[in-house]
């Protein structure tokens, strides 16, 4: 059975930054508070005409680049969002014209579990021989959502997309996977409006409905409480322990998350890798955000073991479990 490893990864963030000092002016928040609950000190933000396809534009050609290969190689795209540019087509239609693809393509939208996902697809497709190279894309423009009146939830969540290339090969890089789901929680987190259950009318424009609302101590719950069982999931599905990994790359979106999963993990804080700081939750970007952060300022190299896990809303949740397979070519040469 031919087994999947990244071979290329890229990741884009957009050029407009808002800052918290910026949220001060906007609603009845501090910098301090911001901190000291979430970690956070900026994000980005789309500009206007750009959309998450023109995200994970960028993302993807990034990875094809470091793939070494060009669009002609991709059997298969895969684009994990649920901030589409329209509710129909699907963002990775537009993504594959952009590219110049001719290959299959369709979105996946598990939230922030969206890229754990997309590569749970992406890697069974290729295990079971019927591609060999699937691009999988994770990107939103979370902020098109936010209700930039409600302290709640405008703190937390930016712009911005990643991406792999997933490559058959003969040793395995993507070593196990664990996904979950429990839509009994699908009132935690949601956008009530522009779906066929609430259309978008005036009326439920004016009672801004087509925003994210979110029960933020809920969620934090949720989080800590399943991020653990799910990487536990992963690395057991791969033969290995906590012990064993160089990082756990959780889901960005609030560093007191991260921080109670690795107390939680047992696993020492430096082993814990996070950017939230600077890109606050870019939903299902954040995880191959993170892993290209991580490999572009070489600290993960080839043989490195990495355990990624995502959580949002739905609810769901996903792990996977990567021995690192790539040396950047700046260590090549
Ligand atoms: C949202 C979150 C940061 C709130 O932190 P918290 O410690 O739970 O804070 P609470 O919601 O209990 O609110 C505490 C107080 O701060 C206030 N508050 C909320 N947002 C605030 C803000 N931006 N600035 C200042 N005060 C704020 C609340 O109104 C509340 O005031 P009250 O005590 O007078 O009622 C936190 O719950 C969280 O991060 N949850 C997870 C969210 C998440 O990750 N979502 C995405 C999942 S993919």
């Amino acid at each position: 059975m031919p087994r999947a490893a990244i071979a290329g990864i890229g990741s884009y963030l957009p050029e407009d930054r808002l800052t918290n000092a910026d949220l001060e002016r906007m609603v009845d928040t501090s910098d301090e508070w911001i901190l000291t609950r979430t970690g956070i000190a900026e994000r980005r933000v789309v500009a206007a005409g750009e959309a998450t396809s023109d995200l994970a534009v960028r993302a993807a050609r990034a990875a094809l680049a470091d793939a070494g290969i060009d669009g002609a190689g991709i059997d298969l795209l895969i684009v994990a969002t649920s901030t589409p540019d329209t509710l129909i087509p699907a963002t990775a239609c537009r993504v594959q014209a952009e590219l110049g693809l001719t290959c299959p393509a369709f979105d996946v939208n598990a939230a922030c579990s969206g890229f754990v996902y997309a590569l749970q697809v992406g890697v069974t497709v290729i295990e079971s021989g019927r591609a060999r190279t699937v691009l999988v894309v994770g990107a939103d423009a979370m902020t098109r959502f936010i209700d930039f009146t409600d302290r709640g939830t405008c703190i937390l969540f930016g712009d911005g997309a990643g991406a792999v290339v997933l490559r058959a090969s003969e040793e395995a890089g993507v070593l196990g996977i664990a996904l979950g789901a429990d839509g009994t929680g699908a009132e935690m987190l949601k956008v009530p409006a522009g779906g066929s259950a609430l259309p978008l009318a005036q009326q439920v424009l004016d009672a801004r409905q087509q925003y994210l609302t979110m029960s933020g101590n809920e969620v934090f719950k949720f989080a800590v409480r399943v991020i653990p069982k799910a990487a536990r999931e992963a690395l057991k599905a791969s033969g290995a322990t906590a012990a064993d990994l160089t990082w756990l790359v959780p889901h960005q979106a609030n560093q007191r998350i991260i921080d109670t999963v690795a107390d939680r993990l047992h696993m020492p804080h430096e082993r814990v890798f996070s950017n939230v700081a600077a890109t606050g939750n870019t939903s299902a970007a954040s995880i191959p955000v993170a892993l290209d952060d991580l490999y572009t300022s070489g600290r993960l190299s080839a043989g490195d073991l990495v355990a990624v896990v995502g959580f949002g809303a739905g609810v769901t949740w996903g792990a996977a479990v990567v021995r690192w397979t790539k040396s950047r070519s700046s260590e090549e040469t």
